[in-house]
Order: C-alpha cells, then sequence, then structure tokens
C-alpha cells in the first residue's frame, strides 16, 4: 500500500495514486474534445513528419509559439529534412536562428542530424530511450516527439504540464526537486497507459501545453473558462494560483560591459565569441569589461592601434540570459581608414551584417546603432 502511495507522497497530493489516476483520465477524455474544437491549428501540427515535430519542440524550448512561427518557416524553407539539416553550414544555422536565442538548440540539432543519419538511416526512431539518446534531445523533447510524431504513450514534461497537473491534483510538491518531477511523470505516465485507445497521446500532451498556455496559465488563471474545471483540485478550493509550488531561482549574476560599435568607412568591426560557453560561436561588437566613460573608451582603442575621430555614447541597455544578466553601456566610434586591424576583428559591411553573421539579440541596441549608423540615418538623428 504504501508503494501504492509513493507518488501521492512525493507529491504532496491529498489523493491516493488511485484517485490521482482516475481523475487524470476523466480529465483527459473531456479535455480531447475540447482540443478537437479549440485547439490552436499550428504550421507543425497540420504537416507533422517526425522532423517537423523536432524543429518545432527545439525551437518552442523557452520560447513563445508566436515569435517562432516565423522562424520555423524560414528554417524549413533552406533546411527542408534531416539530410540537408546535417549537411548544413554553422554559420548559415547560426543566422536562421539569430533572434531566437540559446543557440546552443542549433548546434545539438545538426549534431543530433548527423547521429540520426549515422545511427537511424536518416529517419528519426519510433521509441523513448532511442530518441533521448540524441544530442538535444532530453526527457520533454522525447516525450514530445514520442507522443507527436509516433503516437506513443509517454508526457512531455514541462512547465505548462507540471502546472496544470499540480493544479488538477492540488500537489504540493516543489516542482524544482527532480524525485517531484519525476513523480509527476510517472503519474502522467500511469494515467496515460489506462487511457481510451481512442485518445491520442501526442494531442493529450498538446492539449495540455494549450491549456497551459491559454487557460491555466501561471498569474491569473481563468479558471471560469477551463474546459475540465471540474476535474481539478486546487480550483475546486479556490487555490489554483498557489500552484505549482517552486523554490525561489538563484539571483542572476550581472556582468557590465560597455560595447564598442567601431566604424571605418562603409564597414563595422566584429568579433567571434568562443566556440564553447554563452551565445558560443555568435559575432558580436568588441567590448570592454566594467562601465567605462569616454576617455577609458579613446584609450583603449588608441592602445590597438585605432585612432578615434568621433565617440558618440550610445544608450543604455540590459539583456537576462538564465544565469547572467548583462548591463551594457556603449559608444559608436568613428575612426579613421587604414589603422591598423586588431587581432580577431573583422570588417564587415552592412549587407554581410544583415545576410552572414549572426549576432545576438542582446547587442539589439547596438546592432541597431551600426545599421543606422552606416545606413547613414545617423547624420540627420545625432548632428540633426
Ligand atoms: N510548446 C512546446 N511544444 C508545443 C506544441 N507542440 N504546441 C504548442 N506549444 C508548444
Amino acid at each position: 500500500m504504501k508503494d501504492k502511495n509513493a507518488a501521492a507522497e512525493v507529491l504532496l497530493s491529498p489523493l491516493t495514486e488511485e484517485e490521482m489516476i482516475g481523475r487524470l483520465t476523466g480529465m483527459a477524455v473531456v479535455l480531447d474534445e475540447w482540443y478537437r474544437k479549440e485547439g490552436r491549428r499550428l504550421p507543425w501540427r497540420e504537416e507533422s513528419s517526425p522532423y517537423h515535430v523536432w524543429l518545432s519542440e527545439i525551437m518552442l524550448q523557452q520560447t513563445r509559439v508566436e515569435a517562432v512561427l516565423p522562424y520555423y518557416r524560414r528554417f524549413l524553407e533552406a533546411v527542408p529534412d534531416i539530410p540537408s539539416l546535417a549537411n548544413a553550414d554553422d554559420m548559415q544555422l547560426a543566422k536562421l536562428w539569430e533572434g531566437l536565442g540559446y543557440y546552443s538548440r542549433v548546434r545539438n540539432l545538426k549534431k543530433g542530424a548527423c547521429q540520426v543519419m549515422q545511427e537511424f538511416g536518416g529517419e528519426l526512431p519510433a521509441s523513448i530511450a532511442a530518441l533521448r539518446s540524441i544530442c538535444g534531445i532530453g526527457d520533454y523533447t522525447a516525450g514530445a516527439i514520442g507522443s507527436i510524431a509516433f503516437g506513443i504513450r509517454e508526457p512531455a514534461v514541462d512547465g505548462n504540464l507540471l502546472r496544470v497537473t499540480s493544479r488538477l491534483l492540488a500537489a504540493e510538491g516543489d516542482i524544482t526537486r527532480p524525485q517531484v518531477k519525476k513523480a509527476f511523470h510517472d503519474v502522467l505516465y500511469t494515467a496515460m497507459s489506462d487511457f481510451p485507445s481512442a485518445l491520442h497521446p501526442g494531442n493529450f500532451n498538446q492539449a495540455m501545453m494549450d491549456l497551459g498556455s491559454g487557460v491555466c496559465t501561471p498569474g491569473q488563471p481563468a479558471c471560469d473558462r477551463c474546459p475540465v474545471r471540474d476535474f481539478c483540485l486546487a480550483g475546486a478550493r479556490d487555490q489554483a494560483e498557489l500552484f505549482p509550488v517552486k523554490s525561489a531561482k538563484k539571483a542572476r549574476r550581472v556582468e557590465q560591459k560597455t560595447v564598442l560599435v567601431v566604424i571605418e568607412e562603409d564597414r563595422l568591426f566584429l568579433r567571434k565569441r568562443a566556440e564553447t560557453g554563452l551565445l558560443a560561436g555568435l559575432w558580436e561588437f568588441p567590448s570592454l569589461d566594467g562601465d567605462a566613460d569616454e576617455r577609458q573608451v579613446r584609450q583603449a582603442l588608441e592602445l590597438v592601434g585605432i585612432p578615434v575621430r568621433r565617440l558618440i555614447p550610445l544608450a543604455h541597455s540590459k539583456h537576462l540570459f538564465t544565469h547572467i544578466e548583462w548591463q551594457m553601456t556603449g559608444f559608436l566610434a568613428v575612426c579613421g581608414a587604414g589603422g591598423h586591424l586588431p587581432g580577431g576583428w573583422q570588417p564587415v559591411t552592412l549587407a554581410q551584417l544583415e545576410e552572414s553573421y549572426p549576432v545576438p539579440s542582446a547587442l539589439r541596441v547596438y546592432r541597431k546603432a551600426a545599421v543606422e549608423w552606416l545606413e547613414g540615418k545617423a547624420a540627420r538623428l545625432w548632428d540633426g
């Protein structure tokens, strides 16, 4: 009996395991009807080959559907299948991903495609364990691809599933703890094994995602229009917004930098970031650590052989990564032609910047200043 309720103990739900599974199964039938009528029509749901599902799931990690849509279409036009992904040029892939963030996703996607070519004959495998062995595919993504593309009964446990399920079961376990997350997986897995065969596992997972993003939202859940409110224990207690329970995140480490948009005639200078770590392999403006003033910037540029003709302060900006916060100031430095080219600096024209060089959106304020200057708008904006 103790074992039978082990999940309930970890999840801290007042329900027994049997009650949880009964509740989830009843809910799934009603949710399925709702999904057929109200589910979002999304391109990867309409023309879904396993490759489409894989690409969409990788793009959708940490990223909203609306932001993904244009990227998804553009990426598929350029890279229509797994063989073309395995053979694609790294810089082209990074450019197709520019602005979407979390760039390791696209590097792993390519590695995964090479692995699929070598180990699985060019086709994604129809097994959770085999999917899980592919680079960039973790538990969530294996569950999503397995269930959506192959109809495997496996939950895709992301933030939406955790939030919806914790509310349905009034489960107070801290979802940041791996044991609790595993217990949610296990109870959903057991429930899915019991679902009527007419319920497609991929539809269940995607219905939970739609419910989580449109109705059972983090801030103020819309319980009054929830299709499965009759099954929700937290809702019945008028306590939906108290779930899920999660411990506070660690504060981000703050890094200050001074971004230098150095312009020489019709070109600016970029540097390639290291091949590992944050924003690996992307291109950025040269920068100085800390919050440098005009004098320090002039001095630093002159030290690397760049005489500055004009120095224009640019706006402050900040960018949040998962664990780091960049606080930036910037300067646009116009320098004379024919100066020294510091090691690693790459002169780039506006056309090259737009077509070939992937620059992270963390630097968008400075990229915009560079583009405006090179387009000649700056004269009006700044001199005017
Ligand atoms: N978020 C992650 N996967 C998704 C999917 N298949 N549909 C909608 N939102 C998602």
